[in-house]
């Protein structure tokens, strides 16, 4: 198959990038794994944070500063003044197309306060922004002649003389291996928090394919210790309770009712509050009685919804167990202000790529606008390179070598259970790569990835069929998973310093002498990693130069 542009994923960042490459007359394939709704977009409930002409005692200088603040040094200041000055145009945008946001008593578009916020800044449509807009932006993409792929599960970038040529994809309704031909290609696939099985907000999904993949194509990642735990989800399953509710006025207590903490501060140190709490032998429950069942029905409908399918509490009347669970992964595929990657023609944007907005942890509210900002650039410069590219021939050899692996794995004798292994990866990063984390609780996790490492290649289908096959999907997810924490864990071993939401018991002081900078990751020859620590500028000389003699 033959796209001018090739996009994979949908969520908001997949469906923006598609949408404007369209835009540009181009013929835009959008891929997605499983259906285009299953996306961590769909679940940012809380809202999407802008600066508005109608948003009282705010500025775009106070939603950087908030910004640059919450990334603890790490943020990168063009990419974050670009997408807060950006903003109200995405709103007004999403607005037209149709995204009906809450409005106040003028009829203006309601905010609320989240984290680490000087101001209401959250535009919101009750507790379900993410649905709302994804599922706008689909219709949109759909209407104006994006072509759309489901069930289809990208494997690998495919080059020709080292330049990009397409992709390889899992087509899973007969587990094809087949090749999409593309002039660029845009990956916006989603993070890794997923990986934290058991203990995590996001779909079982979300597995990192795209920064392993990435690795393996010998692209950068960048800051991948920087996981960010949201605070509020339910105690045995991890489903996300949205901040919206905190927003709302809902407070933190513990089993005696005390209210130990301030609920508005950033994700990354609530989260530590409440496991220290924990810790000293608390139970945490988020209250919401106080707010009365017209105000949650009208804001956070959700949350009750969840509450009582996921944990048979009414949180009109009882209180909610609480507990921090992977939600969001600030680590990612490294990428400059106009979403180009280190391959030419090739763009990242959304919670896969490192943008430089969150640095070392994300305030709520801006991965939605994030998502949608570099989208859009992404979307706008994949159409742009692909004007001026060519076809370049794609590789048979290269499909055909994933053919027989995907054969492999279907064939061959099954000797462990993928779904135990799963979550043995997901309790060892919880428990050892958590909110808490030092050097010997980090070399232990790496170990055991390592162990799992050697166990997955006896993993096979138990169920040998072709279509559909839930468990081959599942295999191949898991040694991404894989490859994605060994890159994880060994950048939060080398990170001897506590910062954002990185916390080193045995380093808890912040070096800004020695880590102000990026972990970067990249793979040399074999599976070797090699880590090295790099400011943005310092390591991207070399594109600027072709920039600037306009070579690109
Ligand atoms: O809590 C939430 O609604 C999540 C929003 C976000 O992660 O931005």
């Amino acid at each position: 198959m033959l796209y001018d542009v090739v996009v994979v994923g949908s969520g908001i960042s997949g469906l923006y990038a598609a949408l404007y490459a369209r835009r540009e007359g181009l013929k835009v394939a959008l891929i997605s794994k499983s259906t285009p709704l299953r996306s961590n977009s769909a679940v940012a409930s809380g809202g999407i944070n802008a600066v508005l002409k109608t948003t009282r005692h705010d500025s775009c200088r106070d939603h950087v500063s908030d910004t640059l603040n919450g990334a603890d040094n790490l943020g990168r200041f063009s990419a974050i003044s670009g997408m807060v000055v950006g903003a109200e145009a995405i709103i007004d945008e999403l607005q037209k197309m149709g995204v009906m946001f809450d409005t106040d008593e003028n009829g203006s578009i309601a905010q609320r306060p989240f984290g680490g916020t000087k101001a209401k800044r959250t535009c919101y449509i009750a507790d379900k922004t993410g649905a709302s807009i994804t599922q706008t932006l689909l219709t949109q993409c759909r209407k104006e002649g994006v072509k759309m792929f489901s069930n289809h599960l990208m494997l690998s970038i495919a080059t020709f003389n080292e330049k990009l040529s397409g992709i390889t994809i899992l087509r899973r309704r007969d587990s094809q291996v087949i090749a999409f031909a593309c002039k660029s290609l845009v990956l916006a696939g989603g993070g890794y928090a997923g990986i934290y099985r058991g203990h995590s907000t996001n779909s079982q999904e979300s597995s990192g394919d795209m920064l392993a993949l990435a690795l393996r194509a010998k692209m950068r990642l960048v800051n991948m210790e920087f996981v960010q735990f949201h605070p509020t989800t339910l105690l045995n399953s991890g489903t996300l309770i949205s901040e919206a509710a905190r927003g709302e006025g809902a407070i933190i207590v513990d089993e005696t009712g005390h209210r130990f903490t301030d609920e508005l501060q950033t994700r990354d140190k609530l989260s530590r509050d409440i496991v220290r709490h924990q810790l000293a032998g608390h139970k945490v429950f988020l209250d919401f009685r106080h707010l009365g069942e017209a105000l949650i029905d009208k804001k956070l409908p959700s949350a009750r919804k969840n509450a009582l399918n996921g944990a048979g509490i009414d949180i009109v009347t009882e209180l909610l167990p609480i507990t921090p669970s992977a939600h969001y992964t600030m680590g990612g595929i490294w990428s400059r202000d106009d979403a180009s990657s280190d391959i030419d023609n090739i763009f990242v944007c959304g919670e896969c790529a490192y943008s430089g907005v969150h640095g070392a942890n994300r305030l709520g509210g801006n991965s939605l606008l994030e998502g949608a900002y570099f989208g859009k650039i992404a979307g706008i410069n994949a159409a742009k390179a692909a004007k001026k590219g060519k076809f370049q021939p794609i590789d048979y050899a290269q499909v055909a070598k994933e053919l027989r692996y995907i054969d492999t794995i279907i064939e061959g004798e099954s000797r462990f259970n993928i779904n135990t292994m799963r979550r043995n990866l997901g309790n060892i990063l919880y428990k050892n790569a958590g909110v808490f984390r030092n050097h010997d609780s980090l070399a232990n996790a790496l170990e055991y990835i390592h162990y799992l490492m050697k166990m997955s290649s006896g993993l096979s289908c138990v169920n040998k069929e072709r279509s559909d096959n839930v468990e081959l999907l599942s295999i191949i997810e898991f040694r991404n998973a894989l490859t994605v924490a060994e890159a994880m864990v060994m950048s939060a071993l080398a990170r001897e310093e506590s910062r954002g939401v990185h916390f080193r018991e045995d380093f808890p002081d912040t070096n800004d002498v020695d880590y102000k900078v990026d972990t970067i990751i990249r793979r040399l020859s074999g599976t070797f990693l090699r880590i090295s620590f790099e400011g943005h500028l310092a390591s991207d000389w070399l594109y600027r130069i072709r920039k600037f003699f306009h070579v690109m």
